[in-house]
C-alpha cells in the first residue's frame, strides 16, 4: 500500500492544523496515513555558519528520510503574519540543504487553518507559489477558515468534510498514478 506522510508547519501543542491533520488522516481510504508532528524534527535556526561549523542536524536528516520513503505529502500550514511560520521555513531551508528539491516531486496536498475567515490563505498562496520550486507536486488544496466554527466536539462540519473528501480523492489518485 502507498504511505502518505502527513504534518501541520506549525510549532504549538494546540494546533489547529496539526488537529487539521488528524481529521483529515482517516479520510484517506486508498493510502496509508503516517502523521508526523514537526515538533519531533527540532533544528536550531538556519545560518550558514552553524552549517559549516556542525553540519545538517539529524533531526533534519531524519525528516528528509520520511519524505524519501513516502509516496506524497500532506502538508498544512498556520499563517504568521501573512506568511508560513519561521517554524516551517526554518525545516525548508534546512532540507533544501540536504536535497536542492526536497519534495522530491512527490504528489502533495497542500491544506491551511485559521480562526479567521481568510483560512490563512496567504500562507497558502505563498506556498503554493514556492514549492514546486522545491520539488513539490501539488495535485489539490484546500483551505479552512473559521476553524472553531467548523469543528463540533472534535468532528468536522459535514460541508466541510465532503470538501476535504473531494482534494482526498484527487491525492490519493495522483499517489495511486
Ligand atoms: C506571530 C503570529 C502571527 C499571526 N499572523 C496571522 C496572520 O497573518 N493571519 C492569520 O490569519 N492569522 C495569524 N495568526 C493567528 C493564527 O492563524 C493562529 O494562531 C492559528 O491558530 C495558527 O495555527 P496553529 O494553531 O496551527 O499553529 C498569527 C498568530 C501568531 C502567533
Amino acid at each position: 500500500m502507498k504511505t502518505i506522510i502527513a504534518f501541520s508547519g506549525s510549532n504549538s501543542s494546540r494546533s489547529i492544523n496539526q488537529h487539521l491533520i488528524r481529521l483529515v488522516a482517516p479520510l484517506f481510504t486508498a493510502a496509508e496515513v503516517k502523521v508526523l508532528d514537526l515538533r519531533d524534527f527540532p533544528a536550531p535556526m538556519y545560518g550558514i555558519d552553524l552549517e559549516e561549523a556542525e553540519g545538517i542536524p539529524e533531526s533534519m536528516q531524519q525528516l528528509m528520510d520520511e519524505f524519501r520513503a513516502s509516496d506524497g505529502i500532506v502538508l498544512s500550514t498556520p499563517e504568521h503574519n501573512g506568511s508560513m511560520p519561521a517554524f516551517l521555513k526554518n525545516a525548508i531551508d534546512w532540507l533544501s540543504r540536504i536535497e536542492k528539491k526536497p519534495f522530491l516531486n512527490k504528489p502533495m496536498l497542500l491544506l491551511s487553518a485559521s480562526p479567521g475567515a481568510r483560512g490563512a490563505q496567504s500562507a497558502f498562496e505563498h506556498l503554493n507559489a514556492i514549492l514546486p520550486y522545491r520539488g513539490a507536486a501539488i495535485v489539490a488544496g484546500h483551505r479552512v477558515g473559521s476553524f472553531f466554527a467548523k469543528v463540533e466536539e472534535g468532528e468536522l462540519h459535514a460541508e466541510e468534510k465532503a470538501q476535504l473528501i473531494e482534494v482526498v480523492r484527487q491525492m490519493e489518485k495522483a499517489v495511486l498514478e
